[in-house]
């Protein structure tokens, strides 16, 4: 199967549709990846995930501002759409979408939707109409591209789980993907928002990576209990003058529920400010069962 040999760049969701039912009943297997742009390696590791797992790759960049609260950087949220669509020609990428905020958003629209339980905790819990916007953003994309396939980050572990269930629930018909999350060399996760660091911060965000590796280290070697491995995150953090944790968690991976015995599919996550800037990164680990 070749690709076409140009990207389209389209900003209308007709022309979008258009061109993705035109595949679609060509038999071919449409793969997307929705973005907020400033695109980085992470981000090409999941258009490149899509390019082999589907015919065509659909990407949006579109900086959503649902999911923004009033007091956050979405007017400073970085953009640098001739850059993005050079590295996604690269990938390649069949289409992108980028549409205005007017096309996605009309002045009178009055819909919500909340996957409940899972969007008040953890990230939910400061932000607590940030996921309220991705999943109403998230489904309106997937109703306009209509993929067969939605890839996303493990890098917002958070947002994958309430995306996975909201197409549960909601039975739309796509197969949600995760892909991992690429790292610096020093292990710092990629993000948007590292570009934001002082170069001081930079350097003291690696810690946030060797505290999560550590607290895999400990349960390794067998550590079972959460409140042993939480300490030993936030004592390597509180090393860090730079670096103010938020919170730092364990929990069950699909409930987000809070552990105290380390067991099945956990999660880490972790989310703090370096400066201004909140950094959040997570791991998750399978715990073999079994009471000892
Ligand atoms: P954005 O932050 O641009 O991320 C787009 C996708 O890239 C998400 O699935 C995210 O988890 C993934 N990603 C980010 N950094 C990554 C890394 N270092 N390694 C692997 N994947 C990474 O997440 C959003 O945008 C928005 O909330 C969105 C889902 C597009 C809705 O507006």
């Amino acid at each position: 199967m070749t690709a076409p040999p140009r990207m389209q760049v389209v900003r209308s969701r007709q022309a979008l549709r258009r061109c993705v039912r035109a595949w679609r009943r060509a038999g071919l297997r449409v793969a997307f990846v929705p973005t907020m742009g400033s695109l980085h390696e992470g981000h090409l590791s999941l258009l490149r995930r899509a390019r082999r797992l589907g015919d065509r790759v659909v990407l949006s960049i579109f900086v959503n501002p649902t999911q923004f609260s009033p007091r956050e950087d979405f007017g400073a949220y970085p953009r640098n759409l001739p850059r993005d669509l050079r590295l996604a020609r690269g990938v390649p990428v069949d289409l992108c979408f980028t549409p205005p905020v007017e096309a996605m958003y009309a002045q009178d629209s009055r819909t919500e939707v909340r996957v409940t339980c899972l969007d008040r905790v953890l990230e939910g819990s400061t932000r607590p109409a940030h996921f309220a916007g991705v999943a109403l953003v998230v489904l309106k994309l997937l109703h306009l591209v209509e993929p067969d396939l939605l890839i996303l980050g493990q890098k917002d572990a958070q947002q994958a789980l309430i995306l996975e269930r909201m197409v549960r629930d909601l039975d739309v018909p796509v197969k949600v993907v995760r892909g991992p999350t690429v790292r610096e060399r020093d292990g710092l996760a990629m993000s948007s928002r590292n570009a934001f660091l002082s170069p001081e911060d930079r350097a003291a965000a690696a810690a946030l990576w060797r505290s999560l590796r550590h607290a895999r280290d400990l349960v390794r070697s067998g550590e079972r209990r959460s409140s042993r491995v939480l300490a030993a995150v936030r004592a390597d953090l509180a090393q860090e003058p730079r670096i103010r944790l938020d919170y730092a968690a364990a929990v069950d991976a699909r409930t987000l529920e809070p552990l105290t015995r380390l067991e099945g599919r956990v999660l880490f996550p972790l989310a703090a400010y370096l400066g201004r800037t909140r950094l959040i990164d997570n791991l998750e680990i399978h715990v073999p069962g079994g009471r000892r």
